[in-house]
């Protein structure tokens, strides 16, 4: 017999990192036909503003003071709402391919004979470049980009940190900021110049958005002047319109 096909009144959307102009439009048309919205802690309040006034909208980031949901609650979560056969939106930050725990919650689905589609997302590197004024890769400069993570479930992440620290290569990394210093001395043991460029982007597309142009020496310290969801691009200064904090003034006058 044929398998049937699977419902498919899931969608993830990737809702971009904050601003509601870097919302997809299939991502926005998606959102006004929702009747259950399950969104994390990074969707920006101005996408928020877009779910309708008559959505169930449940916020698995946080609850309260209480720690973040667990990935298990999440997925079991999804699946009950999935189950009612009603149009359900998994709004993600950014894209829900990257560092979104996409996986895990398509398992959940499909293990329960339900299907979905995806409809991606802006992510933060590709904002944070455009808003520091720079492309990710460019001819004659690198041919490859990472993005990688500054921690996974080990700990520090750890990678090929030889190649991050090639001049010329640029690395956007996300969940970097308890491990700049981490990052730092990884990279200038693997002969990284200290005057390697680095633009730290925090709250991307957000009103309260930081730019902060640095270098690999003063990496932590630029780290520690940035409030909010931040990504790192390594190997990028911003291009122009630099807001580098007092404090970083000082340090390169
Ligand atoms: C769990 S990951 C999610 C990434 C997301 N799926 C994306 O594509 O941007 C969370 C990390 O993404 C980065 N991030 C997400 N939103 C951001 C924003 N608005 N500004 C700066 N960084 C952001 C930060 O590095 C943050 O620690």
């Amino acid at each position: 017999m044929p398998d049937l096909p699977l419902p498919q009144n899931v969608t993830f959307v990737g809702a971009g990192p904050g601003a509601a102009a870097h919302l997809t439009l299939a991502g926005f048309q998606a959102l006004q036909t929702a009747e259950v919205v399950i969104h994390d802690r990074l969707v920006g309040p101005e996408i928020l503003a877009l779910i309708p006034a008559n959505a169930l909208r449940i916020d698995v980031g946080k609850q309260g003071f209480a720690p973040s949901t667990s990935q298990q609650v999440i997925d079991a979560t999804l699946v009950a709402q999935a189950l009612t056969g009603k149009r359900v939106i998994r709004l993600k930050g950014g894209d829900c391919g990257v560092f979104g725990r996409l996986d895990e919650e398509m398992d959940a689905l499909q293990a329960a004979g339900l299907g979905f589609t995806i409809l991606p997302g802006l992510t933060s590197a590709t904002v944070a470049a455009a808003e520091i004024g720079q492309s990710l890769t460019r001819r004659g400069r690198n041919t490859a980009l990472r993005i990688v993570t500054g921690h996974d479930i080990a700990g520090f992440a750890d990678h090929d940190w030889a190649g991050i620290a090639r001049t010329g290569e640029v690395t956007a990394v996300y969940m970097g900021k308890k491990s700049a210093r981490f990052i730092q001395g990884r990279l200038l043991m693997h002969g990284a110049p200290a005057a390697t460029p680095v633009s730290v982007v925090a709250n991307v597309s957000r009103p309260d958005q930081q730019i902060i142009g640095t270098t690999l020496a003063d990496l932590p310290a630029a780290v520690a002047c940035a409030t909010g969801p931040t990504v790192l691009l390594i190997g990028l200064a911003p291009r122009a319109a630099i807001h580098s904090l007092p404090q970083l003034q000082e340090a390169h006058a």
